[in-house]
């Protein structure tokens, strides 16, 4: 199966693939590592375990060389949706928009471009994926990761990470661990209990160690009253022990705090550097014993033989890169045609939230004469297609393709969706009218009343250091959508966030489409309209609930310096769920140009390792399309898990009237919870039920299953 399909990919894609590196196990990169590392000299040992400095050397980050043995200085480079700081690099769909394909080929697909172009500058380390979860609706940073679920983060994490990886380029899992809001982000402690830290916020780390990731990004706030870059029982007890991760902890930017503590609870590398708490410090805790030498080598051991498991050490390219000297930066082009695939995946991870009476797709047959065009994210900034977002790490202006920070990329250039769609309309003779502007509601409303279709753009910004205080969408626009469906009865309105957004505007009757396009990277405008006008059926799923109000999310940002989980294991939509709430569009909702059925649900065995589960899927609409089937299990009541948890998804193409069916192998992983007492994941025994559906809410097919032992 998986065979074929990666055959299918090959023969439909005229990209000269770089092949995918044979990679080292751990245990014979250690074998090599702990022959270079036992010739080291503590000097050496510092060198490598040291940034140089904050906007120092050519990377985020970069370490110090050594000679006799031989090591070369590392390219640490942001960062998780493509290369930042240097021009010629692609810019890809942000995490939370790639998550909402719940399609493998492309998560791994992406990684792998991705790679391919950190590679090609010769960043040793690409610092992503992100991976933590969209707990809170506001939070600055949810557009980096994959969404609220911690089943389809792990599946995200760990296939961007083997993309990555069979680039030769070490992928960084951050930020490593409940670093969920940006207010106080580098003071403020979490309390939360073992088991919801295990079963929500630590899954898509294991994922990811299982996926053999290299590096892992401690992150800049507390747990319990320690930093996790010096929590012991984070990093060397969970991390290092129970997950027995092999390859090397370095810190987030700025967030180690110690010498003796940090090392001995954990860290291996400091970022960006600098020799206050590493370095020097660093050689007199060994010279004084605070720190045993053992420990010292240890830490190089984990990222020379990260090195080697990606066989970086056979002609590795050399840095082409100066993120912070841009004068001297060689600017060599790695973007190959990874356009292609970022116009494809764009187009995987459009949600179609709304489609009354089938208005989209527009094609010939529609009898569609003119489309209006409303909105500043319609458009391109007053910079033009020359953004210059990645440098000053602000996206803001014109269409949203991506949020800003050290998540953002270099961005070539944009295809706006205004160009997008007025190019696929001309060859249809449709005219184009529009005016991109939010504040000009007089203006569209005398345009939208000619045209027999208009779509209203709206927004809404997002950045690292900053939370939202409400999920309004930007710059006020819900004004203008209310204004233009008021005078079109076909208003379409298309959201460009990485957070949730609330829309007062839902019931308008003329609101006629509602487009969820997510962040998608340079090929926005181009993977719109191949969604608007049919040439791809769209199946994006939402990777996050869209509330009806903001006081229905179970948590908010707090400006306090401790506090609480209490939501607990309730994240998402487990907590409307458990709580009754109907949301807006639940989790997993997305919809399609064609229609499936669902039947002959089949449990095949079950037991505590292995329980198979089936189900038949027929196209049964008059296109061809994809479903994304998902699966949901409810375990044993004295189990006290929530009402339903995604343990399954799978994307299944299906020509117009074509059937298949579609398994599911739920193993141990899938069937355990994290039993405190005992410290280990255990399948509770009693009565599992399976739903299998459309989205979170829409369950089509039930059944269910005894475990006995
Ligand atoms: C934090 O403290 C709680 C309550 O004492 C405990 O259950 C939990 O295991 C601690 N977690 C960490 C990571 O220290
Ligand atoms: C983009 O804009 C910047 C500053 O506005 C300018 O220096 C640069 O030459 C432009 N690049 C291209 C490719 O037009
Ligand atoms: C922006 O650049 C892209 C890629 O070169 C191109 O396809 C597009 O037409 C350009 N758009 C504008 C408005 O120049
Ligand atoms: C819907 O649009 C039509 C114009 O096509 C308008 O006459 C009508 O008042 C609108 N409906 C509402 C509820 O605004
Ligand atoms: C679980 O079921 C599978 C498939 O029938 C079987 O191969 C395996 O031995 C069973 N394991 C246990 C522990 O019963
Ligand atoms: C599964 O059940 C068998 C007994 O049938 C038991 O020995 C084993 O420990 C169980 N495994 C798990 C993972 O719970």
């Amino acid at each position: 199966m998986k065979l074929s399909a990666s055959i299918v990919l090959l023969l439909a894609s005229t990209t000269t693939l770089v092949s995918s590196i044979d990679l080292l196990s751990w245990d014979e990169a250690y074998v090599k590592a702990d022959k270079l590392v036992n010739e080291m000299t503590l000097d050496q040992l510092a060198d490598i375990t040291t940034g140089r400095g904050l906007f120092i050397g050519k990377c985020t980050g970069t370490t110090t060389a050594t000679t006799n043995p031989d090591f070369p200085a590392l390219c640490l480079a942001d960062g998780p949706l493509g290369v930042r700081g240097t021009p010629f690099a692609s810019a890809f769909p942000a995490g939370i928009t790639i998550a909402a394909s719940f399609d493998k080929d492309a998560l791994r697909e992406r990684g792998q471009d991705m790679g391919a172009e950190f590679r090609g500058k010769g960043a040793h380390v690409q610092l992503g994926p992100a991976m933590n979860i969209a707990r809170v609706a506001k939070a600055g940073r949810n557009w980096e990761g994959f969404g609220e679920d911690p089943f389809l983060s792990g599946v995200a994490a760990a296939e961007t990470i083997t993309g990555i990886q069979s680039q030769g380029v070490i992928a960084a899992a951050k930020h490593y661990i409940v670093n969920e809001q940006e207010t106080n982000r580098m003071t403020h402690s979490v309390t939360i209990d073992d088991r919801t830290l295990h079963e929500i916020y630590l899954w898509p780390f294991a994922r990811s160690i299982e996926a053999g990731v290299g590096t892992v990004m401690c992150s800049y706030n507390k747990i319990n009253g320690t930093y996790a870059c010096e929590n012991d029982r984070v990093l060397n007890q969970i991390l290092k022990d129970e997950l027995d991760f092999k390859g090397w902890v370095h810190s987030d930017w700025l967030a180690t705090h110690s010498t003796t503590k940090a090392v001995n609870n954990g860290l291996d590398m400091t970022m960006p550097g600098g020799w206050v708490y590493f370095g020097g410090a660093l050689k007199n805790a060994v010279k004084n014993s605070k720190i045993e030498i053992t420990r010292a080598k240890d830490m190089v051991r984990r990222i020379v033989a990260a090195w080697y498991k990606m066989r970086q050490d056979e002609g590795f390219p050399s840095i082409k890169m100066n993120t912070n000297n841009g004068l001297q930066d060689p600017g060599i082009d790695v973007q190959a045609d990874h356009a292609k695939r970022i116009r494809q995946h764009g187009a995987a991870s459009v949600v179609l939230l709304r489609n009354k009476n089938n208005i989209l797709p527009i094609t010939a047959a529609s009898g569609i004469k003119k489309i209006a065009i409303f909105g500043d994210d319609a458009g391109l900034s007053r910079q033009g297609n020359n953004t210059s977002c990645s440098v000053v790490s602000k996206c803001d202006k014109g269409t949203l393709i991506q949020g800003g920070g050290s998540g953002a990329s270099n961005v070539p250039y944009i295809v706006s969706p205004l160009e997008g769609i007025t190019n696929r309309a001309k060859e249809l003779s449709i005219e184009v009218v529009s005016s991109i502007s939010d504040g000009k509601i007089a203006k569209a409303t005398s345009i939208a009343k000619t045209a027999d279709v208009t779509f209203v753009f709206a927004k809404k910004y997002s950045a690292e250091m900053s939370d939202h205080s409400n999920l309004k969408a930007d710059n006020n626009v819900d004004k203008l959508i209310q204004a233009v469906a008021n005078t079109n009865k076909n208003t379409i309105v298309v959201i460009h966030s990485g957070n949730a957004v609330m829309m007062p505007w839902e019931s308008h009757p003329n609101i006629t489409g509602i487009l969820w396009p997510g962040l998608p990277g340079q090929e926005t405008g181009n993977s719109l309209a191949d969604i608007l006008f049919g040439d791809i059926n769209p199946s994006g799923r939402l990777p996050i609930t869209i509330a009806k109000q903001e006081s229905d999310y179970p948590a908010d940002v707090y400006n306090k310096f401790e506090f609480e989980y209490t939501e607990r294991l309730l994240v998402g939509y487990k907590h409307f769920d458990a709580k009754g709430i109907d949301p807006l569009f639940e989790f997993g909702y997305g919809l399609s140009y064609t229609t499936f059925d669902y039947t002959h649900i089949k449990v095949h065995h079950a037991n505590n390792t292995s329980t198979k589960v089936s189900v038949q899927i027929k196209n049964s609409g008059d296109r061809d399309g994809a479903e994304i089937v998902q699966a949901y299990i409810s375990y044993p009541e004295a189990a006290y898990e929530p009402p339903k948890l995604l343990r399954g998804f799978e994307k299944v193409f299906l020509k117009k009237g074509q059937s298949n069916q579609v398994t599911f192998q739920l193993g141990k992983q899938e069937l355990s919870i994290w039993d405190v007492p005992s410290q280990q994941w255990v399948v509770p025994k009693g009565l599992f039920r399976i739903h299998i559906g459309a989205s979170s809410r829409d369950i089509r097919q039930r059944a269910s299953f005894h475990i006995n032992s």
